[in-house]
């Protein structure tokens, strides 16, 4: 079940001109099971209606202290204790003023002043009020607070001007709404979690390489996946066009050797690792500088020396729950339980090569030390990594319940 299923959230929307952008916001929490309940300033109404908000939440959205429904006896403020996070998009000079000085003059005010919930402000707004002293020292006041408030893009303003003050991108705001959600009580929480993706390339020349067809995707959805359950995610990959998930600790690699380093360095401080990517297994011996020309060759040979294994090398380490992949063509179960043993791995997650590299869907069966096997339906991989991340939460809890306790 994704974290936004059922979750309270308070979306304030302020007199900007990037309100209108906010819809798409609220339409996307919506349709992940959000309950969203819309408060808008009265200056946010100049700009945009309410009815916008009202049919993309499903839900009343709410501008009035004094005209709340007959359920909310102590309506204005029980918004704000409901609430599991209050976002406020876009977040105005003057309404930061308001919540640095304790306002409670309107419902978004009340709300944020009586809630214990996390605070999200996202402020947008022209570029000289966003550099002004007193916006600088307000945000510095909330942040002190333990209110979370996000740097405003650089780029073009709606009047000509360029400079910081625009709204980040909507996957940015909806990425660090899953962060805080998922610090708040998710099951990862003070986690440390390394994720690796993709296939490694491993260069022949400056122009060629040795590689395979892993898109990354599956990778891609684990980190986000453990990310929404508060874990904080470091993830190492190669660049693809694929965007990294919003509040990810993201490691460009290219080749197996520096991705054999950056893991290790990250499984320093890490508890789990989870090694989905497609490591080529051999490099060529050295790279040309230069590119290498066809000179009226008929054949080329190229020389290939095997890369480290990475998780092998993580073997020993039994503080570290450690999660790997195999992509197999023939006698899966037999290859993904030789695997586990030969890298000393907590689970591995075996599929059918052919049927599920560079594809959008995933049939994975799931092997966990202790021999049990649980094949999963063939699914989206965002879905399949949803039920990874929940079978690896369940199982890392009964391991860690099964452990002796260590003498004082
Ligand atoms: N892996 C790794 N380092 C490598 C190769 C693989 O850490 N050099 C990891 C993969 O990320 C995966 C697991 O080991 O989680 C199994 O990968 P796979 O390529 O299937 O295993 P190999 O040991 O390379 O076995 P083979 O290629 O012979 O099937």
């Amino acid at each position: 079940m994704g974290i936004l299923q059922q979750k309270h959230i308070v979306l304030g929307v302020c007199g900007s001109i990037a309100a209108y952008k906010v819809a798409e916001l609220a339409r996307n929490l919506a349709l992940e099971g959000a309950l969203v309940d819309v408060v808008m300033t009265e200056a946010a109404q100049r700009f945009v209606g309410a009815a916008t908000f009202q049919a993309l939440t499903g839900r009343p959205v709410l501008n009035d202290m004094w005209d709340l429904p007959e359920d909310g006896v102590v309506g204005h403020v029980s918004l704000g204790t409901a609430a599991d996070i209050i976002v406020v998009a876009p977040a105005t000079a003057h309404t930061l003023a308001r919540f640095a000085a304790g306002f409670c003059d309107d419902l978004l005010t009340t709300a944020v002043l009586a809630t214990r919930a996390p605070v999200l402000c996202v402020p947008a707004m022209n570029v000289q009020m966003y550099a002004a002293a007193a916006t600088q020292e307000n945000i510095a006041t909330l942040r002190r607070r333990g209110f979370v408030v996000l740097e405003p893009a650089e780029g073009r303003m709606a009047e000509p001007m360029v400079g910081k003050g625009r709204l980040p991108e909507i996957a940015t705001i909806e990425g660090e709404i899953r962060v805080l959600l998922g610090r708040r009580n998710g099951p990862l929480r003070g986690r440390r979690v390394v994720v690796t993706a993709g296939g490694t390339h491993e260069p022949i020349d400056p122009v060629r390489f040795v590689g395979n067809r892993s898109s990354g995707r599956m990778g891609y959805a684990l980190a986000a996946a453990a990310r929404d359950r508060g874990a904080e995610v470091t993830l190492i990959a190669r660049p693809t066009l694929l965007v990294p998930p919003a509040g990810v600790t993201m490691v460009p690699v290219e080749t197996a050797l520096q991705m054999h380093e950056a893991v290790l360095q990250a499984c320093e401080q890490a508890d789990i690792l989870i090694m989905n990517a497609a490591v080529a297994d051999f490099r060529p011996v050295e790279a040309a500088t230069q590119k290498i020309k066809k000179d009226g060759k008929e054949e080329l040979m190229l020389r290939l020396v095997s890369n480290p294994d990475i998780l092998g090398d993580l073997s020993q380490r039994r503080d570290l729950y450690k999660v790997g992949f195999a992509a197999e063509t023939e006698d899966l179960l037999a290859n993904a339980q030789s695997k586990l043993s030969r890298k000393g791995l907590d689970m591995i997650v075996v599929n059918e090569a052919v049927a599920t590299i560079g594809q959008d869907d995933i049939q994975a069966t799931i092997v966990e030390a202790s021999g049990s096997v649980l094949p999963l339906p063939r699914q989206p991989k965002q879905q399949a990594a949803e039920s990874l991340l929940d079978a690896m939460v369940h199982h890392l809890n009964e391991t860690l319940d099964a452990e002796p306790e260590t003498s004082q």
